[in-house]
């Protein structure tokens, strides 16, 4: 069986954040306690990839690098690629298809945060999708559907099409940042023309696949939190709802060193460390306080 490949797609000019992102890249931007990428890093670790090329800008990539290494540290298997220009979110597909090669395909954008008990078993079923040949794309109801990919259901409630940000209303379901793609993704990629904007556009890959009737919806439910932190109001709402959360229960989200540990990708003795690392930070007390309970 094919194994899953991941891509973070963290690059843009984050223009709809400007100041903010002037100097920083908007993935590294805070989200409570730690850097937005974590968050999407964290997604695809709990899927069970943790083969990942992290794709962004000339100028930002040795940041990602710097802030994440080659992933020894989690465990995990960590590489980086440069998108010259923001040509659009499809062409991460074809940036990546030497590190893909022939494998399946799980991308996720940089500031795609999810968050929910039960997120996990949807990322199951995506899998096995991908094994009978489907690729997989994830809705969500959202009240301002037109600034995204929206999906307009047929009266069998079956996707008819997607539409990228349509000028009129198609309802409220609209396609989130993270895809599970069949290998063929990259094929249709590189056959790809840029659209009236200038971009590739990841919904002509889905559209593709819904035509040749290879796309399955997993519509996520009100239990699960999802935002692409593209405004000042959704970056501090996220910010606010992950601190409230880790108040209340005691336990942090999208904690990647964590993850890592409770999966199995490190040994108690490398979370210590990491800890150690950074012990005077709230943050790196909770992984200490981890690594002691374990003891
Ligand atoms: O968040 C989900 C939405 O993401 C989908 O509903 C849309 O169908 C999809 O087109 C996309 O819409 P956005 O308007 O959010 O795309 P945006 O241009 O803001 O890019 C999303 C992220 O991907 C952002 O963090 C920057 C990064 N990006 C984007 C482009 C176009 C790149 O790294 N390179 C690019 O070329």
């Amino acid at each position: 069986m094919k194994s899953i490949k991941g891509i973070i797609l963290a690059g843009g000019y984050g223009s709809r954040l400007y100041p903010l992102t002037l100097g920083v890249s908007k993935q590294l931007l805070p989200v409570y306690d730690k850097p937005m990428i974590y968050y999407p890093l964290s997604t695809l670790m709990q899927a069970g990839i943790i083969d990942i090329l992290i794709i962004s800008t000339k100028n930002d990539i040795s940041k990602f690098e710097k802030l994440l290494g080659n992933g020894t540290n989690l465990g995990i298997k960590l590489s980086y690629a440069i998108q010259e220009n923001p040509n659009g979110i499809a062409e991460a597909l074809i940036i990546a298809s030497d590190f893909i090669l022939h494998e399946n395909i799980c991308l996720i954008l940089g500031d795609n945060i999810f968050h929910g008990d039960n997120f996990i078993h949807n990322l199951e079923k995506a899998k096995v999708n991908l094994s009978q040949g489907y690729s997989t794309i994830f809705g969500i109801d959202v009240e301002n559907p037109n600034d995204f990919g929206v999906i307009e259901l047929n009266s069998k409630n079956k996707i008819k099409k997607i539409i990228e940000k349509p000028k009129t209303d198609f309802g409220s379901l609209i396609v989130t940042g993270l895809y599970y793609f069949t290998n063929d993704a990259i094929k249709i990629a590189k056959n790809l023309k840029p659209s009236l904007r200038g971009e590739l556009e990841i919904t002509d890959i889905n559209n593709s696949f819904l035509n040749q009737d290879k796309l399955k919806l997993i519509r996520l439910n009100s239990e699960i939190v999802w935002t692409d932190t593209g405004t000042y109001n959704s970056l501090i709402s996220a910010s606010q709802y992950f601190k409230d959360y880790e108040i209340k229960y005691s336990k942090k989200i999208a904690c990647i060193e964590e993850i890592a540990y409770r999966r199995g990708y490190i040994d108690e003795f490398r979370l210590k460390e990491i800890a150690q690392s950074m012990i005077n930070s709230d943050y790196g007390k909770y992984l200490n306080n981890l690594a002691i309970n374990e003891d």
